[in-house]
């Protein structure tokens, strides 16, 4: 691993997973621990758990679980030592030097360049807005109805008419020609050597979900061609997984994010109050953006122009948000073309109707399609009737499937039967490819789990939560009696920890696990469901029957295992001692 283990658990003690998770979760105490939406899988009651005492967290619907790192891994996609780096900073520790390979050392540098130079360029293109030479781009915003507090929030800016003003500003600031050729800021030919990019345009700098600057968009201020100039892909621009206006939609509440087409989309909507929209960087919507968003939303809601090219990029996008599992759904704004001129026509209010009335995305695919056939020939409405129920086909639980059949027949005016028939037929011809991702996640993490599993879950739960338990079982269960990985590490940590220590640290054990999914499964043997509120006699029973039935398969198995006869003895001594074992909880008895 990349740090040392104690600076690790470290950094971990010092960020309080309560604290943590609040920042991203609308947390609620409840009894000893804290409640909210989970972050990781759609609900709408709350079912993720945060332990202050054992700095974890669990979701009781869909089972995932961890500590704070994990957590920070899984919500925003870090890497371990990036999760480490990014804790370290909140609790304000600093971290030993790493030791890099030197390749990679001067990527990083690289990279770290290149975003300066972007920031300085948006901080000059500021500059520039807000001195004379920039009246005319103000004049510009201003006439499109932005405000000053909105020109600021987004850092817009203007690139002025001078043909190499940024590059001098760069070069004096002492970057290199070799860096600043690579920003997609600076050109160069052989009559004019270096020149700006950008010329008297207005710029929208584009930033990550960091809010760390890596591209630009220019547009003309009027109709010149072409309308939007934007920085080229590079070493820290990737179009195709960031989001325009991502790092302020980021923070906005709920669970819901308005994809968009455009700059002036975005700060439109933000400006009217609407600060959960994004935009896609004037390429095609991807996987990656799709992937994106559902770190922060469950539903999103399409809002392209109401052209036809629009029509054409909702329907590509429908199925790539569907894959990633958001909920997805098509606000429509005829007559009006895009956002920005309903929220300037309409208001604001309106348009938070259109929003509330959102189009559920199939249907939306329904009647783009149904435009294409004319109902009056039954030759073109028969063939619309397959075209639908070909699409009837991408829900795969029956359930679904059946309730789209039904509201497709109502609305069509076609019988159920018929239509179900129809479906049917391709169902039997077609192979369903659409695996819902959701619920293969959920699946996998909702191990089958044998009983004896079960009772090792238990204990080791009930051990955390009441560490004075460890004495009770002190030469009855050791470590040595859970032997399926990861519950035999597992035990054998928390035991460990209990003797050199005389208290336990669940969070820290998920460390000394690497992948993800051993973290989860190792963090998960703390969640058992623990019965609350038993009176003393029923917890006393239920303890020695937990601890009965682990000990009794253990010695079972050794029985089958053993090699010799002084083994042998000694399981059969142990095996007749347990019958009679009965462990009282009345303090100090045993
Ligand atoms: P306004 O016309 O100022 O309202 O811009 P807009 O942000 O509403 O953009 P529009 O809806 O016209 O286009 C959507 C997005 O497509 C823009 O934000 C750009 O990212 C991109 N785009 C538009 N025109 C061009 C162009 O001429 N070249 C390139 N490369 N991208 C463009
Ligand atoms: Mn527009």
């Amino acid at each position: 691993m990349f740090y040392p283990e104690e600076v690790i658990e470290e950094v971990r003690q010092r960020n309080d997973i309560v604290n943590v998770i609040s920042t991203y979760v609308k947390l609620k105490k409840t009894g000893a621990n804290y409640m909210g939406l989970c972050p990781f899988h759609s609900e709408k009651s709350p079912s993720f758990s945060v332990s202050g005492n054992k700095q974890m967290y669990h979701c009781f619907g869909c089972g995932v679980s961890g500590n704070v790192y994990t957590f920070v891994m899984e919500y925003e996609n870090f890497t371990f030592p990036e999760a480490v780096k990014y804790l370290a900073e909140k609790a304000g520790i600093t971290l030993p030097e790493t030791e890099y390979s030197s390749e990679a050392k001067e990527q990083a540098d690289f990279r770290n360049q290149l975003l300066e130079i972007n920031k300085e360029a948006a901080k000059y293109f500021y500059v520039q807005l807000m001195s004379p030479q920039g009246k005319g781009a103000l004049e510009y915003l201003q006439g499109r109805e932005l405000t000053k507090e909105t020109i600021v929030k987004f850092g817009l800016g203007y690139s002025n008419k001078y043909s190499n003003d940024l590059y001098q500003y760069l070069r004096n600031k002492g970057y290199k020609d070799s860096v600043l050729m690579q920003s997609g800021l600076i050109s160069q030919d052989e009559k004019q050597g270096a020149y700006d990019k950008f010329w008297n345009r207005v710029m929208y700098p584009i930033m990550d979900a960091n809010s760390k600057v890596i591209g630009f968009g220019g547009r003309v201020m009027g109709d010149g061609k072409p309308k939007y100039l934007n920085s080229p892909e590079t070493k820290v621009f990737d179009k195709s997984r960031n989001l325009y206006g991502l790092h302020l939609a980021r923070t906005a509440r709920g669970r819901t994010m308005i994809l968009c087409e455009g700059y002036m989309d975005v700060i439109a909507m933000h400006q009217a109050g609407f600060s959960n929209a994004v935009a896609s960087l004037g390429t095609a919507f991807t996987g990656l953006q799709a992937n994106l968003l559902k770190r922060y939303a469950d539903e999103a809601l399409l809002l392209y122009d109401s052209d036809e090219a629009g029509i054409k990029a909702v329907l590509r996008a429908i199925p790539i948000l569907k894959d990633a599992g958001l909920i997805t759904k098509v606000v429509k704004l005829a007559p009006y073309k895009d956002p920005d001129e309903f929220i300037k026509a309409m208001g604001k209010d309106e348009f938070q109707k259109r929003l509330d009335e959102a189009m559920n995305s199939f249907y939306f695919e329904i009647e783009v399609l149904e435009k294409d056939y004319d109902f009056n020939d039954p030759e073109q409405k028969t063939r619309f009737f397959n075209e639908m129920a070909k699409k009837l086909l991408v829900f795969t639980e029956d359930i679904e499937r059946n309730n789209y059949i039904e509201a497709m027949a109502r609305k069509y005016s076609i019988t159920y039967e018929n239509l179900r028939k129809l479906v049917h037929k391709y169902g039997i011809t077609m192979p369903v490819t659409q695996a819902s991702s959701i619920i293969e996640r959920r699946q996998k993490t909702k191990k089958k789990e044998d009983g004896i599993q079960e009772s090792q879950k238990l204990l080791l739960t009930w051990l955390i939560e009441e560490v004075s338990l460890f004495d009770k079982i002190q030469g009855i269960l050791s470590p040595e009696d859970f032997r399926e990985e990861p519950y035999h590490k597992v035990a054998q940590m928390l035991f460990t920890q209990y003797k050199e220590e005389g208290e336990v640290k669940p969070a820290k054990i998920i460390n000394s696990f690497s992948d993800k999914e051993e973290q989860n499964e190792a963090a998960s043997l703390f969640h058992s469901n623990l019965k609350e509120n038993m009176s003393p006699k029923e917890k006393e029973k239920a303890w020695n029957e937990t601890v009965i039935r682990i000990k009794k398969e253990s010695l079972d198995y050794q029985n089958r295992h053993a090699t010799d006869i002084l083994e042998l003895q000694r399981i059969i001594k142990e095996q007749a001692m347990l019958q009679k074992l009965h462990i009282s909880l009345q303090d100090g008895a045993r």
